[in-house]
């Protein structure tokens, strides 16, 4: 029996590994949920479910429009049907209830809205159907050329003031990358009452159509190459915020899972690696990881967890920039030596006089 310790607190709440199941359809399924568990997921995040169909189950209205009203239509019929969700609000009350009793780790539910408004009175009923914690996805793209981001910001924060303290259980934020001070972002919210920041969201990016000249909205699932953004901030604000730091986002190998928590994650979100692989590659996580400690003589997660991040560096935005400056000018000199090569390659050998 290996003696190395893979615990690690998130949200206050203990977690046997880091390694935990994103939002997303996996936990749809009962079935799922339990071989996630078994293939050893620490942790599981529901997929979320949205501002738009609680105000509309409440008020009949999403985002204060009536799918009635002629001059709200083509607006509206963006959205989807409410009957084409997965869960219906009620339904998704009674799926925490069901997930909860299929499993014994926890469970975080997960709503996704960015108004500060009634639809925030559903995270208490989340709480009361038993969920561990709430996880809430502020997703947005701002297109109101009016929207300064203080407005922005204020907007966002202003949801976690009203929410936090209405809440007994642990209330994480996940959130954009695009941020102008992100850190100064960060720590407000770590303020405001959140106990975990998911770092970070995946916007969609819609691509075009070039035969039928339509725009279309793209899925792909994620790579390694993803992880860097997040290893950045998740070095950035390890040891400046008293809050959880979980990464969201290109986690598509073991090692990938070891560079998370080097940087600074408590805890490590993945969905793409599960669906491309299953729920049993939780194991390999969890083993790597095991082997890779063993091998370097760390006896607990707690031992690596921000050991490489900015923590103790001095100036951190000097730092960040002379990385910048060095690695642009050594790889400007390289071009330079590979152009020049190229230029050579057929020139006859000259011999020395
Ligand atoms: C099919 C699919 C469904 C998702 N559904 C949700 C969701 O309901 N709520 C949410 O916050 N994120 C959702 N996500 C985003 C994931 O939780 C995660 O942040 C993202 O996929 C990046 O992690 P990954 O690189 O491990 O896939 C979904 C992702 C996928 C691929």
């Amino acid at each position: 029996m290996s003696s190395i310790d893979l615990s690690t607190t998130y949200l206050g709440l203990r977690l046997a590994s880091p390694f935990v199941v994103g939002a997303s359809p996996l936990s749809d399924h009962l079935d799922t949920v339990r071989r996630l568990e078994d293939g050893g997921c620490a942790a599981i995040v529901l997929h979320s479910l949205f501002e738009e169909q609680i105000s509309q189950r409440d008020t009949g209205r999403i985002h204060h429009m009536d799918p009635l009203d002629r001059q709200f239509a083509t607006v509206v019929s963006y959205f989807p049907e409410p009957e084409s969700y997965p869960l219906g609000p009620d339904e998704y009350l009674e799926h925490i209830g069901r997930v909860k009793a299929a499993v014994k780790i926890p469970v975080i539910a997960s709503l996704n809205g960015t108004t500060a408004e009634a639809w925030l009175k559903f995270a208490k009923l989340v709480e009361q159907a038993g969920a561990d914690a709430l996880e809430l996805n502020m997703y947005e793209v701002i297109t109101d050329l009016d929207r300064s981001a203080a407005a922005v910001e204020h907007g966002l924060k202003q949801i976690v003031k009203d929410l936090a303290p209405e809440l007994v259980i642990p209330l994480a934020v996940k959130l954009s990358p695009f941020f102008t001070a992100f850190a100064n972002v960060a720590r407000d919210f770590d303020a405001a009452g959140v106990r975990g920041l998911v770092l970070f969201n995946r916007f969609l990016q819609p691509d075009i159509d070039l035969q039928h000249m339509a725009v279309w909205p793209r899925l792909e699932l994620s790579s390694s190459d993803e992880l860097l953004l997040r290893l950045r901030w998740l070095a950035i604000l390890h040891g400046h915020v008293t809050c959880s730091l979980a990464a969201t986002g290109g986690v598509a190998t073991p090692n990938d899972g070891i560079k998370a928590i080097l940087a600074g994650a408590d805890a490590v979100q993945m969905v793409s690696a599960i669906l491309r692989h299953g729920p049993s590659y939780f194991t390999l996580m969890r083993d790597d990881l095991r082997r890779w400690m063993e091998s370097h003589e760390f006896a607990a997660v707690t031992d690596i967890r921000g050991r490489l991040s900015l923590a103790k560096t001095e100036s951190p935005s000097a730092f960040e920039r002379a990385q910048y400056i060095r690695t642009i000018s050594g790889w400007a000199s390289r071009l330079g030596y590979q152009a020049y090569v190229r230029a050579h390659e057929d020139d006859e050998p000259t011999r020395p006089s």
